[in-house]
């Protein structure tokens, strides 16, 4: 059996995860522009569990009404989102399968033209030429988009939903507040490391008052964000940070899994730098170039306890049994479009893969 089909405990709640298969957070365009769930994106979802991922995370999803990033997102700030939720989570569950929704607020990348206001961000920051710049979030703000986190969560865990994953990488608002480059506030949200953190740490406090303790918490967090003004160092010591936290899981977003990045004269790729620190302290997900068995091991051996995939889970729902299977390697992009409709992928979401490059046959 491959190490990775094996079932994975989760040390502080005893939940059994069936392998440590994650399909990674994917935005995917199907959702209302309320925010709804269409019956399209929970099919797509519902095709990874049933194809056999431990944990299936659903798209970045926004918290509040003005944290919208883009058109078809996924939203968790209202009730009215609760049954397609519900449905979801349930489907998930049929399948044995832990689904967690990715929590997020785009911050200065929710852009005007989808809320009608200006963005918010920790700081004043530039949005990018002609585009103007963010606001500073005020005090009154900041606490009212912490608790907008803690009842997403809430509104997940009534749905049915395992846990959560907040979204601290990528360069979205919590990153934004994570980044010395975004945030250069000088009241108790901004200033060193640990301040800069204070709104993550309000999060995740707001979020384990509003669930039970037996619902999963996790982060994700990018090891290297130049937008945001995070370094390798930084990264690591938010992780020390997040270590102090009530969390069940650390997710590393690296991109490719096989780059090199050095810190103190020492180079490893981002998995490992991450492993060491946590030091077995919390499971650690990576997730960025994994294609094959072969290189879900490479990643294993990096000190990776799940193995996240993303374009490898759009082109092959059932991906995990493909670990049992060396031999038989699953197809590289591109795909044509009625490979991926195969796939269960609308063709709204087809469309959007074209902006991945040579993902879709042209
Ligand atoms: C279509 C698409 C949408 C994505 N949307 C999200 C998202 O909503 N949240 C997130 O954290 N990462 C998102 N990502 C990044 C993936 O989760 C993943 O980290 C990245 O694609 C690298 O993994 P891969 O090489 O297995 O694709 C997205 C990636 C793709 C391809």
């Amino acid at each position: 059996m491959h190490p990775l089909s094996e079932p994975f405990v989760f040390r502080r709640t005893g939940l059994e995860v069936k392998n440590r298969c994650v399909l990674a957070a994917m935005t995917n365009k199907q959702s209302q522009e309320d925010g709804v769930l269409s019956q399209d994106e929970i099919a797509w979802l519902k095709a990874r569990s049933s194809g056999g991922f431990g944990i299936v995370t659903t798209a970045a999803a926004h918290v509040q009404e003005d944290g919208k990033g883009w058109n078809g997102e996924m939203g968790v700030w209202s009730d009215e989102h609760l049954p397609g939720l519900t449905q979801l989570a349930q489907e998930l569950r049929q399948d044995g399968s832990v689904g967690l929704v990715q929590l997020f607020h785009g911050g200065m990348r929710a852009p005007e033209s989808l809320t009608g206001k200006q963005p918010v961000s920790a700081s004043i920051n530039a949005l990018g030429v002609g585009l103007g710049e963010s606001r500073a979030m005020e005090e009154q703000e900041i606490l009212d988009t912490v608790q907008a986190f803690g009842k997403a969560a809430q509104r997940c865990e009534a749905a049915g939903f395992h846990g959560v994953e907040l979204h601290g990488a990528h360069g979205y608002l919590i990153a934004q507040f994570l980044g010395k480059g975004t945030n250069r506030r000088d009241d108790r949200w901004g200033g060193d490391g640990a301040r800069r953190q204070a709104f993550l740490s309000a999060i995740v406090e707001a979020v384990r008052q509003r669930t039970s303790p037996t619902f999963l918490v996790g982060i994700r967090l990018s090891p290297e964000l130049s937008s945001c003004g995070i370094e390798l160092e930084d990264a690591l010591e938010t992780l020390d940070l997040c270590l102090e936290l009530e969390l069940d899981f650390i997710h590393v977003s690296c991109w490719d899994f096989t780059k090199q990045a050095s810190h103190g004269g020492i180079e490893q790729p981002y998995t490992a730098w991450f492993s060491k620190r946590v030091n077995g302290k919390l499971p650690l997900i990576s997730t960025g170039g994994v294609w094959n068995a072969e290189e879900a091991n490479m990643l294993c051996e990096q000190g990776a306890d799940l193995v996240g995939v993303a374009r490898a889970g759009i082109a092959h729902p059932d991906w995990p049994t493909y670990l049992e299977d060396g031999e038989n390697t699953p197809k590289r992009p591109p795909f044509s479009a009625d490979e991926l409709e195969k796939a269960a992928l609308s063709p709204v979401f087809v469309e959007y893969m074209r902006r991945w490059d040579g993902f879709v046959e042209p």
